[in-house]
This record gives structure tokens, sequence and C-alpha cells, in this order.
């Protein structure tokens, strides 16, 4: 299975959005990363529904919308209504996560968990079939550009043993870059998100292609 890329639009220039998204369109992203921020989750603030609708005006690739906030729920009509197709929400935050889980899939939108850092892989465990895909965290959320953490390596691995048997999406967000795409999709992973990698890069276009090389490279070996 070839590893689908997904940059993150908090690395972009927030002056020049659709250009941004034009830009990594054409460059064959498979899907657009949105980090939605509270200040309260995490200690930073990014944007919310009126601009993923503006966004979903000028965008053809899936939205993937990744809540970074304390109350998700009242949020996922509104993202669901503009256009958005994958909602991760936070396994750490929420108290029902099989009700909000279900919320989400009753818009018709894929319902993913998404498990920070020092988070146990034993906090998914069941909710699984309750989730359309994983959204595991390779930094701690809140901000672009920082140093992946290499044990996180271990913990897609593991998470994709506890799903053998289905074909369960796994994401990985954060720190993500050539240098460790090989290792991620090796364990398991099937979505890289990356922000800065791309974001960063001077060509965008070979940012995503060396992505997509060395997540693929490696499956060969
Ligand atoms: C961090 C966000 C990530 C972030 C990744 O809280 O969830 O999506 O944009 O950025 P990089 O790839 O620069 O770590
Ligand atoms: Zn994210």
């Amino acid at each position: 299975m070839s590893v689908r890329i997904a940059p993150s639009l908090l690395s972009a220039d927030f002056a020049h959005l659709a250009r941004e998204v034009a830009e990594v369109q054409a460059a064959g992203a498979d899907l657009l990363h949105l980090d939605i921020m509270d200040g309260c989750f995490v200690p930073n603030l990014t944007f919310g529904p009126p601009v993923v609708h503006c966004l979903a005006a000028c965008c053809e690739i899936p939205l993937d919308a990744h809540l970074m906030v304390v109350n998700p729920d009242p949020l996922v009509g509104e993202l669901a209504a503009a256009g958005v197709r994958r909602i991760a929400i936070h396994v750490e935050v929420v108290h029902h996560l099989h009700r909000s889980l279900a919320g989400i899939r009753q818009h018709g939108v894929a319902a993913g968990v998404a498990i920070n850092p020092a988070t146990p892989v034993r906090a998914l465990e069941d909710a699984l079939p309750f989730a359309d895909f994983l959204l595991v965290m390779s930094v701690n959320p809140g901000f672009g550009g920082q140093t992946f953490i290499p044990e996180s390596v271990a913990k897609v691995h593991r998470l994709r043993e506890l799903c053998a048997g289905r074909d369960l999406d796994i994401t990985v967000d954060g720190g993500v870059a050539p240098d460790n795409a090989a290792r991620l999709a090796d364990a398991g992973a099937t979505t890289l998100v990356a922000g800065s990698a791309i974001f960063g890069a001077p060509n965008r276009g070979r940012a995503i292609e060396e992505l997509r090389r060395s997540a693929a490279g490696d499956h060969l070996r």
C-alpha cells in the first residue's frame, strides 16, 4: 500500500492560503491537513470553521481536520458542512469517545482518534472498532517545526499489530521528514503529515516526492 502525503497547512503562509493550497495540490499532495487549535488543549490558536469553509472552496483534495481542542463535539457539524472528509479528536480530552466518534460518522465524515506521545497505546484499544483512522502524534501537539520523537515508530508498530486484519489508516503527525518516513512506513503508517518539511522547502513538489520515495523505498528493501 502506498503511503499518502498530507501537507499540514500550519506551516504555510497564512497571508496567502489559497496560493499555498494550490501549490501543494498541484505538487501531488493526497490530503490537506488542517490543525485546529483552541489555545487551551494546546498553547496555540489557529483557525476554525469559517476559514475551513473558504479553504474548501479552493481545494480539491480531501480536507483532514485535526482538532486540538478540549471540546471538539460542537465543531463537527460545521466542519462537516464545510466539506471536511476526516476529523480526528484527541483521546486525552474526550470524555465520551464512543459518542463523539459516532457523532462524526453520523455526519458522513471519517472519524479518527489522535494520541499524544506520552499516552499509552492501550488507551485506544477499546475505541478501535469505532474509529476509521488513528492519528499518532510524533511531537507534542501545538506547533510546527518540532523534533520528531523516535519512540513514535515503535508506537505505530504496536498500533498496527493491534489493528491486524483491519485496513485501518494510521496517520503520523509531527517532525515527519525524509529521514524518518521510511521507518514510519515500515512500522505500518499509511499517511504521513508534514508541515515544515513541505512548506519550509524551497520546492514543495520535490519535498512531497522525496517523502513519498523515502516511504516507498523502505518497503522495497
Ligand atoms: C502539530 C500539528 C502538526 C504540525 C506538523 O501540533 O498537529 O500537524 O503542523 O508540523 P511539522 O511537520 O513541522 O512537525
Ligand atoms: Zn496535526
